[in-house]
This record gives structure tokens, sequence and C-alpha cells, in this order.
């Protein structure tokens, strides 16, 4: 059957009706006079994420949330009012005429349960002109306030600045030491209430910048892996699988971020969960859904400390299965033996002998995690042979680790703690000062012996491989559909 003409022209305009009433209603923003209500959602202009109010696992209450708009799942990457939900369906997310992004319940006298600090100051309110607000939520999931001048444009406040417990791609974590603003993931407390929990991912900057894992102010863990062999010092690094991370460490900030630019990945994102692990998602393009590649803690020796000051932890039971997985640094021992022989390490080893204008030498001790870096000083203006002198030269001076060229080398000073082994070809020499006697013990070992760990410290990442953001375009749709009775989940 064919349509006559007329026919086949009125089906064209209304079906161009049909899309340009959708394309019209869409949207990826909201202007200072229009909310989201509680049912309604933004979504961003490539359709990759989308905004509104959920409910997690369990809970009836409503929150602000972003998540990815094809993900089956509902993985939350962002909650706006964490702490303070709303208890029926009558929230609203809008710009309020100041210029700030409130969240309130129209059922609650619209007290604000959220706000966004816009920094928005008074004196421009009351100027002759203006700024106009937009909220806008992009494709990189982040949602910013635009603060629109005359004829200029500025971000008066992002999410990502704020995030909670996710890092997704293109979003820095760390310190911007000229603001001040320090960019940490949050745990939530349990996978039905994403209020801020106890377990934070952060950056520690001091010493040598590393990520570590905190309960409240108790260290749980470190990533003890953000510089050194790796090149995560300063600068872009590529590593397997299609993954660039950045690094920035100068005089303006401490921060860490990646893009995925492997086609045949959707997305990548780290976890700060609720029970305590750093989980690293990533979604395939042939695959709906998330897949765990990778999560810490996962044995003893990732456990912050566990074999105590001047011990090392060794995962992989290279000195047998059975055998205890803390070992004491060469030139120390046990400083209590009956705890110790009960596999209880917390004490930690002290120094057999004296190791100051005795005759001291370095034992080299490769593929090693370093220990915690936070008291180590940073040397970026000295070969390794001056690394050596220096710290041979000081009897505080107890470890060094060298850098790549070009950056220097870590002393160490105070304790040396929450070393531990790596796997064969992972991680970094560590040179540890010993008393003579102890050197020439271990200069008469066998040469199989000291050479049984690998010698190229190589690129080997654990992260697995990541793609470009990659998404047909499509037209700008608001989609007022109920997300209520989905089930959302913390990725
Ligand atoms: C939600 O309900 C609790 C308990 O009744 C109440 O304390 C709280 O103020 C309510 N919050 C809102 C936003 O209505
Ligand atoms: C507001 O509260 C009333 C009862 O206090 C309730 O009947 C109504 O459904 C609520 N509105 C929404 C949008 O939840
Ligand atoms: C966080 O720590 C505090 C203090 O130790 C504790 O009272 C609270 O229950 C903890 N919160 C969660 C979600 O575990
Ligand atoms: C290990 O020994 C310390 C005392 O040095 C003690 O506080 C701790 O409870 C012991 N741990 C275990 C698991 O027994
Ligand atoms: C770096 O070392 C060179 C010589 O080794 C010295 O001239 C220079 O002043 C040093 N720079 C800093 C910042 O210490
Ligand atoms: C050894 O190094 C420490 C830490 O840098 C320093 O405080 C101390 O003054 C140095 N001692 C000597 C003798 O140089």
């Amino acid at each position: 059957m064919f349509m006559n003409f007329t026919e086949g022209v009125i089906v064209t305009t209304l079906v161009q009706i049909v899309l340009l009433i959708r394309c019209c209603a869409s949207t990826d923003s909201i202007a200072a006079d229009q909310a989201i209500k509680d049912g309604e959602v933004l979504v961003s202009s490539g359709e990759v994420f989308e905004l509104g109010f959920f409910s997690p696992g369990k809970s009836t209450k409503r929150y602000v949330g972003i998540w990815y708009k094809k993900d089956v799942e509902n993985r939350v990457v962002w909650v706006a009012n964490r702490d303070n939900p709303v208890n029926d369906t009558s929230g609203v997310l809008s710009i309020g005429t100041h210029g700030n992004l409130f969240v309130y319940a129209k059922n609650r006298s619209n007290i604000p349960l959220w706000s966004a600090k816009s920094g928005v100051s008074i004196s421009s309110l009351s100027s002759e002109h203006d700024p106009i607000y937009k909220a806008q939520l992009l494709d990189t999931g982040n949602f910013v306030l635009v603060e629109q001048q005359q004829d200029s444009e500025k971000v008066a406040w992002q999410s990502f600045d704020y995030p909670t417990h996710v890092q997704l791609p293109f979003m820095k974590l760390g310190i911007d030491k000229r603001t001040g603003l320090n960019r940490f993931l949050t745990s939530w407390k349990s996978e039905d209430d994403p209020g801020t929990g106890n377990y934070t991912y952060r950056i520690d900057p001091d010493g040598a910048p590393q990520i570590v894992v905190n309960k409240g102010n108790i260290r749980l863990w470190r990533s003890g892996n953000w510089n050194m062999n790796r090149g995560w010092w300063n600068g872009k690094t590529t590593v397997q699988g299609g993954l660039e991370i950045y690094t920035t460490n100068d005089e303006n900030e401490i921060t860490i971020m990646w893009d995925v630019v492997n086609p045949s990945i959707i997305s990548r994102i780290i976890v700060m969960d609720s029970s305590g692990s750093i989980k690293e998602l990533i979604w395939y393009q042939q695959k709906q859904g998330w897949n765990l590649v990778w999560s810490e803690p996962l044995n003893k020796c990732d456990s912050y400390g566990w074999c105590g000051a001047f011990g090392r932890c060794d995962p992989f039971g290279t000195y047998g299965l059975s055998e205890f997985e803390c070992k004491c640094l060469p030139g120390f021992q046990p400083l209590l033996e009956v705890e110790w022989n009960m596999k209880n390490a917390s004490s930690g080893c002290v120094r057999k002998h004296e190791a100051c204008r005795n005759g001291e030498r370095f034992i080299k001790v490769a593929n090693m995690r370093t220990p915690d870096t936070s008291w180590a000083l940073v040397d970026t203006n000295s070969s390794w042979k001056q690394c050596k002198d220096e710290c041979l030269r000081n009897c505080s001076c107890l470890a060094y680790t060298k850098l790549r060229v070009g950056i220097g080398c870590l002393t160490w000073y105070g304790n040396l703690i929450d070393t531990r082994d790596n796997a064969q070809g992972v991680g970094d020499e560590l040179y540890i000062r010993v008393d003579a006697l102890e050197y020439a013990q271990y200069a008469k070992k066998p040469k199989s012996f000291l050479a049984k760990k690998g010698m190229l410290p190589v690129l080997v990442v654990s992260i697995a491989m990541v793609s470009s953001f990659i998404f047909v375009g499509c037209c700008l749709c608001l989609k007022r559909k109920r997300k209520g009775k989905q089930k959302f989940i913390p990725p």
C-alpha cells in the first residue's frame, strides 16, 4: 500500500511535530525560573547522564543524584542532599533568587535541605546587570552552575568540586593550593543510606603524594604507587588498556584524574564503598552493566602497617605459603619475639646493631611498595649518587628510594611503616641503611638469592582497559518519567 502525496505530507508533518515537541520540551539544564520536581530528570545533551530524584536500596527517602542514563543497574555516581533527604515526593531542585542551587521539600515550607556553595557575592546581586544563572548537566557527569554576565560566562559551582563516593573520568581529586579546595571521596553510610560515611579516599599531599583510605582519622590503606616508576609524578601517563592518567604536583595543585581512551569501554570509575573497600568498576561496550576489576583491601598486607614499624609484608608467600607474612627489614629483628612467634607483628622490629658511623652500607630491596611517604623528604634536585651520599651522611636517614631521572629521590628519617612486597617487576627499589655486620652477611649470600626478585621495573598497572566516550548524538530530551519504582544502588 502506498500513501498518496497529501497523506505523505501529513504523516511527515505529524512526525516532525512529535519530534519538535520532544526536542523543545527536552533539556539538559534549568534556568533561574525553572525547577526539577521529583519524577522529572535532566538529561545531558549526548544522553550520557541523567540527574533526578531517587531512592537508594530499600530506602523510601528521596535524594537528588546523577547516574549513567543507559546503566540498567542505576548506579548512582553523585548525590546532592546526601545527609538531608526528602521524606516524600514533594522535593524540588531549583536555582534561588541569589543564584544558588537548592534542594527543598514543598511539603516542608520550602526550607532548603541542601544548597550548592556557589560563592555568589552580595555586591554582584545589587549591580545593574544582575547575572543570569543556569544549571546544566554535562556529558562528563559534571553538574555545573553557570553565571552569565553581559558577555562572559563563568562556572560558579560544579559538582566535580564536591565529589561524593565516586570518581568519574575527568574528575580531579586532590588539593588546589590556591583555593584550599580538597576533593576526596567519602563512603555512603550503608547501601541504603548515601549519607556521609566514615571512609574517605583521598590524596595525602605530605612528603611524596600518595592515595590513602582513612576511617575517620585512622589510616587503613595506602596506594603507595602514585609516583616513582609508574611515572605518576607530574604530567600525563598512558597506561596499558587505554587509560590516561594526569597527575599534577606543583606549586598550585596536587591532583589526579584520568581519561578513558579505549573505544571498547564506556566508563571506568573508582568507588569508596560503605564497607571500606575501594573498587574499580569498568563498563565494557559489549556488555551491559559494570564489571568489578579491582578491589582493595584484599589481603592482610593491604591493612596499613600490618607488620609494624620496620616490618615488611609479603602477600605472595614468597618464603612459603604457611609462613607468617611479616618479616623484618634487613638489619632489623622483632621487638617482641614471643608476640611475633604468635604471628602478631604489631610491635614491629628494631635494629640489631647500631648503624651510625660504623661502616654502615645500604641493602637494596627490589619490587617494594615503599614505606609511608608522608614522612619522606622529597629531593627533586639531586642525582642518585648525591641522594645516597646525603642519606649516608646523616645518621637519622634510614632509607632512600630513587625516583625517575630528573625527579630525584626520597629519603626517610622517621619510622619505616607499611613497607610491602609487590609482584615481581612492579614497585620500587628501596635502599635500607644497615650496619657493617649485616651488610657483610648479606654480601656473602649466593647471587641467585640476591637476584631472586625482578630487576626491571615494568609498567604493569592493575587498572584494566578504559575508553573514550563515544556516544551517538541525540536530541535533547526531557523525560518526564517516574524514577521512583526503580532500584538505585551505590556503584
Ligand atoms: C523527615 O522525617 C523525619 C522524621 O519524621 C523528620 O525529622 C524530618 O524533619 C523530615 N524531613 C523532611 C525534609 O521532611
Ligand atoms: C505532602 O504531605 C501531605 C500530608 O502532609 C501528603 O498528603 C501529600 O501527599 C504530600 N505531598 C507529596 C508531594 O508528597
Ligand atoms: C562512624 O563512626 C562513628 C564514630 O566512631 C560511629 O558512631 C558511626 O556509627 C560510624 N558510622 C558508620 C556509618 O559506620
Ligand atoms: C598484638 O599485640 C598487641 C600488643 O603489642 C596487642 O595490643 C594486640 O591486641 C595483639 N593483636 C592480636 C591480634 O592479638
Ligand atoms: C640544584 O642543584 C644545583 C647544583 O647541583 C644548584 O646550583 C641549584 O641551586 C639547586 N637548586 C635548588 C632549587 O636547590
Ligand atoms: C639529618 O636530617 C634531619 C632531617 O632532615 C635533620 O633534621 C638533621 O638536622 C640532619 N642532621 C644532620 C647532622 O645533618
